[in-house]
């Protein structure tokens, strides 16, 4: 890919300290290791590398949402919180700062591809109808709420819901969307598209706001006791 989408991330991450950051929030010691050699070397980030490692971060909250649901179903409702934080980096994170990215910079291009405007239309559908989910898991997850198994039963459905359309939805991007948009652009259109992704990026969360989301993720993982990626591996 040689110097196709050197980023400002690559900028700040050679000059910000982002392992002092990361290292003083208490992260685990592999994120502060990347953030150390992002800055001795700096990271090359291109447009679609950086929306999929955003897409990295809402399958994460996917997996949280399935914990949830566990939770739901065994009425195991104590530190609803995490769940109400992650609603909300799915709101602030994904709706509205990913999402916007992709309608305003990806959506028109790619609607001009032949064969390409359905998938188009269905996405957009299925951000609005994210949105609406997620409207009503940052309405329902509140403690009060969830002592009642119909209130219980309306967020199950709504992480489910939005477990089922999330998952098609971001490897139909990764495998198509995001191919299709690199491929349609001249080098100097995507490398600029990804400088106004990382101002974006920056006024709306601050520098090194992709770390940050991470490791409040991680955070919950935690919390809620599926952060050990081992215990994902079958035992034989
Ligand atoms: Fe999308
Ligand atoms: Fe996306």
């Amino acid at each position: 890919m040689g110097a196709k989408g050197l980023t400002r991330r690559a900028f700040l991450a050679a000059s910000g300290g982002v392992a002092g950051m990361l290292a003083a929030a208490g992260t685990d010691g592999l994120l502060a290791q990347r953030a150390a050699a992002a800055e001795k070397e700096g990271v090359e980030v291109s447009p679609a590398e950086d929306l999929m490692r955003e897409h990295g971060v809402l399958r994460r909250i996917l997996l949280i949402y399935e914990e949830w649901m566990r939770r739901l179903r065994a009425n195991q409702v104590s530190g609803a919180g995490s769940l109400a934080e992650s609603a909300g980096i799915i709101r602030s994170f994904i709706e509205d700062y990913h999402e916007k990215l992709e309608e305003e910079h990806l959506f028109p291009r790619i609607r001009k591809v032949a064969g390409l405007t359905d998938l188009v239309d269905v996405l957009l559908r299925q951000h609005q109808a994210g949105r609406r989910l997620t409207a009503l898991t940052l309405g329902i997850c509140v403690p009060q709420a969830l002592t009642s198994p119909a209130s219980r039963g309306r967020l199950s459905d709504s992480l489910r819901q939005f477990i089922r359309m999330y998952r098609p939805h971001a490897a139909r991007e990764d495998t198509v969307l995001f191919p299709a948009f690199h491929e349609m652009l001249q080098e100097e259109e995507y490398d600029a598209l990804g400088e106004a992704f990382e101002d974006k990026e920056n006024e709306l969360f601050g520098e090194n706001g992709f770390e940050h989301m991470v490791a409040r993720v991680e955070s919950i993982e935690k919390r809620l006791g599926i952060y050990d990626l081992a215990r994902f591996t079958p035992s034989q």
